[in-house]
């Protein structure tokens, strides 16, 4: 029979045209996937070792082989949650997630995104295991507090979101993790996750949820962790139902390394790609056992076509057919810039009395600058998500493992370093006050580091604390005695200064006898620039807490991190996330009448700004949202941006926290400068905002009743005012 293509591509007369080829990702990846053998699908769901057999192209966290006969480019894939990480190359290190989530600003989020994009594609990588979405003020302890965006879900769903899009701009398809509820690292592929449903959609789901549907990230890492009973990576409920069903999530769901718990059951509960290898609870999954499976009969061949049709409808949506990445040269420079600009807009100044900041460099003689290495560098976190940063690492030291690191969670712990980045606050320090005597201590003695002080006049004490994936921390206490330090330095100098460099919330017995302190977080591979800048008034400090501080751990919905029973044990064990439900962070804290150290959402500036003429308008019919018109006004001599945060207090009896942030504005004032802001809260956006999971319904509705919102620059209820009210049903 003459087919169109034999007669040269004409159609014969009468015989309608060939149809087009199709242009949608899921039209061109089926049209690949029907060319496609039973053994080249089977090696699209399988991750190898980058190592595995000997071969592999290069460092990185994964390789999944593609398919030349048919133009199947090989997978490469490596972690990115803080800039590239593995041991791909010399990245830039960018400034803690959390830092990016403290910026509280979508654009310069999105820029963050931006460098981990370009540089993975520069290292000829297409696949990024980044977006950690984890709500870690659920575990402030948590050592990869460091890689999320903190404890709400929709301060967090939405600046991850920003990362995800900007990476995937850059035809890399990126990715969150780790789904769901991988809240602790300790003993994280033991431990399960204990929460009803409408806790759970409405707190770690509601943030994938966000980070999915605002980015159209193309991939879900499944985590270790049990959800209810079920490895995740085997959950039917999370993978199927909710993920794939609710969410609508078209892309691929790969597990964590070696978290796949089983063969045909995970694939037919939702997971679509293994990474890494075959081994881990006993190699049971492997391309091997689906191929048996499919052959006899156990798993349908449509479920493979289905696993292979995600990853491959992925790989176009993200552009990775399209436009294949090309290894060239990062652009250190340039990124550095931008590592710089995130951590200027993500460091928090938490306390400023006199004010003692901004310092200003003629009128000092003498400068201490105290502690935590800070002649060489800034510290960084560790795990999977560690940069090797260029120009390499100002200082490594081993890792600082708690007691309790078993592995195969601790090993992530055992295997990280405590990695410097290079650049050095003294330097910076020292090029802002040219004239003054900047002298550094290493801050391990109390008594030498409160005579410098005492000599000098200001004293800037470093205070850092490492964490990693793999460890939790056992408290919120700063190691190594550096508190001590603190204390012995601001008896011995009224003008204190306290940089902290730390994955997530600190205690800080110090406080009251401090004059300033400044959240830097791991401030990257231009952190001590940045903190300077911040120090000497060139940058106005802007940053908002992404997680609460709370004031003692006995304050946390549990004062110990669960650990197995007895604890060599290698049985799942429950960690009972009922206990605060939705409630994560200020949630817990407003719901339970305590004050935390530091509010969620709260950071100083060097200015000063109010809020007037407030009005709310919600929409008509009120179900459909609301806006909140206000006048903000710089009120200091220095321009300075803030973030006008509203809150949305529930109906009573809806049983929600008593409120719930829906919206937010970063609004940059010049000084004495008004402006009128409009903060619009729509009730169809990703976040829900006026709505409760209802698990009669299984959906979320708003319910009837009274409604209020509140606005100001903290989740504190002394820096809210009421916008007004508004009231949902007859
Ligand atoms: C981590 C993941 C990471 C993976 C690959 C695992 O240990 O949990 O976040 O992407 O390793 O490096």
């Amino acid at each position: 029979m003459l087919t169109a293509a034999g007669c040269g591509g004409g159609s014969l007369a009468g015989s309608p045209p060939p149809p087009p080829p199709p242009t949608d990702p899921d039209g061109r990846a089926d049209l690949l996937l029907s060319q496609m053998t039973l053994d080249e699908k089977l090696q699209l769901v399988h991750g190898n070792l980058t190592t595995e057999n000997g071969v592999g192209p290069r460092n990185s966290a994964g390789w999944v082989v593609g398919v030349p006969r048919l133009g199947i480019p090989d997978l490469l894939y490596a972690d990115g949650s803080v800039g590239v990480g593995d041991t791909v190359g010399p990245a830039t290190a960018l400034p803690s997630s959390l830092a990016s989530a403290a910026s509280w600003d979508l654009d310069e989020a999105y820029k963050y995104g931006q460098v981990i994009g370009k540089e993975l594609s520069a290292y000829g990588v297409n696949v990024n295991f980044g977006g950690n979405v984890n709500l870690s003020g659920r575990e402030p302890r948590d050592g990869r507090t460091f890689e999320t965006k903190g404890e709400d879900p929709i301060l967090a769903g939405k600046i991850t979101a920003a990362h995800l899009r900007a990476i995937q701009d850059h035809y890399v398809i990126a990715g969150v993790k780790h789904f769901a509820m991988n809240d602790q690292e300790t003993a994280r592929t033991q431990a399960n996750a204990v929460i009803d449903e409408r806790s759970a959609r409405e707190s770690d789901l509601l943030a994938f949820e966000i980070a999915l549907k605002d980015s159209k990230a193309q991939s879900v890492m499944c985590a270790y962790d049990l959800m209810n009973g079920t490895f995740a990576c085997g959950n039917s409920h999370l993978l199927t139902d909710i993920l794939k069903g609710d969410f609508a999530f078209p892309g691929f769901v790969l597990s964590d390394a070696f978290a796949t718990p089983s063969s045909v059951p995970a694939a037919l509960a939702g997971l679509d790609q293994e990474q890494t290898g075959d081994y881990m609870f006993g190699g049971i999954w492997s391309s091997e056992s689906l191929k048996a499976a499919i052959q006899n009969g156990d798993m349908p061949a449509s479920q493979l076509d289905n696993m292979v049709h995600r990853i491959l409808r992925a790989m176009y949506a993200a552009g990775v057919f399209d436009h294949p990445a090309s290894v060239q040269p990062i652009d250190a420079t340039g990124d550095a810039a931008i590592a710089q600009e995130a951590e200027e807009q993500g460091a928090v100044l938490l306390q400023n009395a006199g004010p003692q900041l901004p310092l200003n460099a003629s009128n000092l003689k003498s400068v201490a600058v105290i502690g935590s290495h800070a002649d060489v560098g800034v510290l960084s976190g560790g795990g999977s998500a560690q940069v090797f940063p260029v120009g390499g690492a100002a200082l490594t030291l081993p890792p600082a493992c708690p007691p309790y690191t078993p592995p195969p969670g601790g090993l992530a712990c055992l295997n990280a370093l405590q990695i410097f980045d290079p650049s050095s606050p003294l330097a910076a320090i020292r090029a802002k006050a040219p004239d003054a005597n900047v002298v550094f201590n290493d801050g391990t003695d109390p008594t030498s580091a409160a005579a410098l002080a005492a000599s000098s006049d200001v004293a800037i004490v470093f205070e850092s604390q490492w964490e990693s994936e793999g460890m939790d921390l056992v408290d919120l206490t700063f190691a190594n005695g550096q508190d001590a330090i603190v204390s012995a330095v601001a008896a011995s100098n009224p003008h204190t200064i306290v940089v902290l460099e730390s994955g997530g919330p600190q205690l800080m017995p110090w406080l009251a006898n401090v004059s300033a302190v400044l959240e830097a977080w791991y401030p990257g591979q231009k952190g001590g620039d940045a903190i300077a800048n911040v120090l000497f008034g060139s940058v106005n400090p802007s940053g908002k807490l992404p997680i609460s501080f709370p004031a003692s751990i006995a304050d946390l919905p549990r004062p110990t991190i669960p650990i197995p029973d007895p604890p060599d044990s290698t049985a799942p064990f429950d960690v009972d996330y009922t206990v605060e439900g939705f409630n994560v962070g200020y949630k817990w804290f407003d719901a339970k009448g305590i004050q935390p150290l530091f509010p969620f959402g709260f950071g100083l500036s060097y200015t000063t700004f109010s809020i007037s003429n407030l009005q709310l308008s919600p929409d008509a019919p009120v179900t459909n949202g609301f806006q909140v018109t206000f006048n903000l006004q710089n009120n200091g001599s220095v321009a300075g941006a803030e973030v006008a945060q509203v809150y949305l207090g529930f109906p009573a009896g809806t049983g929600e926290p008593p409120k719930r942030l829906v919206g937010w504005q970063k609004v940059l004032l010049q000084s004495g400068a008004r402006q009128q802001v409009t903060i619009t809260v729509d009730a169809t956006d990703s976040s829900h905002p006026l709505s409760i999971w209802s698990t009669t319904s299984n959906g979320w509705v708003t319910p009837n009743g009274d409604y209020t919102v509140y606005v100001g620059n903290s989740s504190a209820s002394r820096s809210l005012v009421t916008a007004g009210t508004f009231h949902v049903g007859s």
